[in-house]
């Protein structure tokens, strides 16, 4: 007879966050990232093809027009790196339109395994290009990529799609900064910034009416049932989009329908939620064209170039760094 043996594979970061979010004395929260495990990545990938969802599509399209445009407003030989590759897909027009000119490296920097390997076979078929992932956090990534720089080459750092708007505006300033202070003057970083737009289209945007972002958002649930042996009863939590209009941002919560307790049994943790109660899971924010290129100068940048995109609010601004 075979006898397995079972290991729980608890990660204890992931425990140790939920616990932490959960034991809030005010506003209960989550750390966004939990979202994107493999379901809320598909999700995820679904929103950006629905109709209330413009920004992915805005995203890509400035990326297929503007590519050229941005890359002839680079200085010299560049290597380029992306914090969160995501799929590849809208990589793909930047490094064509770099590769015609340079053999060209790219350095894809994500914490998903499963990311990093779709986007090295989705643009492993580019002429001249060589791709080196980096199982890391943005700014660890960041380091090693910079470390490795090769002479008289720039660096040109994409972070696209607004993931920057999951911080809030201190923090995001806070890692712009911190970007600046891993690349060297004549280096570039192309920012993907979502633009304010009304609270209708906002909340459209991220309360669909399929419910696809409905099901992205308590599939964190889920996934800490599955991996933290908890019992969140998935009928009695709701999805919620609500504006924050001082933040300038759009926050997703899931509301408790009723009074109740949770056990998370490996962050060793009971929850009691009142009736209404919400867990904060993820903000965007919104950002105007001049906003971005204060935030440029605040942290040690130049913002050369903006483009918007004409049917959605969003752009894309190119710093330099000064
Ligand atoms: C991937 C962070 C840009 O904030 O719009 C979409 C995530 N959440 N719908 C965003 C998201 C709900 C998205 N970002």
């Amino acid at each position: 007879m075979l006898v397995h043996a079972i290991t729980a594979n608890i990660d204890y970061e992931f425990a140790a966050d939920v616990r932490a979010g959960l034991t809030k004395p005010k506003q209960k929260e989550l750390p966004s990232k939990y979202l994107y495990d493999e379901v809320g990545s598909a999700l995820f990938e679904v929103i950006s093809y629905l109709p209330e969802y413009g920004l992915t599509r805005a995203d890509e399209r400035l990326l297929q027009r503007h590519s050229n445009d941005i890359v002839e407003r680079l200085p010299g030989p560049v290597s380029v790196a992306e914090l969160g590759s995501g799929s590849g897909r809208k990589t793909r027009q930047i490094l064509e339109s770099l590769c015609r000119r340079q053999r060209t490296s790219y350095y894809p920097i994500e914490i998903s395994r499963s990311a990093l390997v779709m986007c090295e076979r989705e643009l492993s078929d580019i002429d001249s290009i060589s791709i080196l992932g980096f199982e890391r956090e943005y700014l660890d990534g960041l380091l090693e990529v910079a470390a490795q720089r090769r002479a008289g080459h720039h660096l040109l750092v994409l972070f696209l799609g607004s993931t920057i708007g999951n911080f809030d505006r201190p923090a995001g300033v806070q890692f712009l900064a911190e970007v600046r202070g891993i690349l060297q003057p004549g280096d570039s970083l192309l920012l993907g910034t979502d633009l304010v737009k009304s609270s209708a289209e906002l909340l459209a945007a991220y309360d669909d009416e399929l419910g696809v972002t409905a099901a992205f958002n308590l599939n964190l649930l889920v996934r800490i049932n599955r991996e933290l042996s908890a019992d969140f009863d998935l009928s009695h939590f709701e999805h919620v989009a609500k504006i924050n209009h001082w933040a300038r941002s759009v926050e997703m919560h899931l509301r408790s329908t009723r009074r109740q307790k949770v056990h998370i049994r490996a962050a060793e943790l009971s929850v009691d939620f009142a009736e209404g109660e919400t867990i904060w899971t993820e903000s965007s924010h919104k950002y105007s064209l001049e906003e971005v290129v204060q935030m440029a100068r605040a942290t040690g940048f130049r913002c050369d170039a903006q483009w918007v995109d004409d049917q959605w609010p969003f752009a894309e601004n190119l710093l330099i760094a000064e």
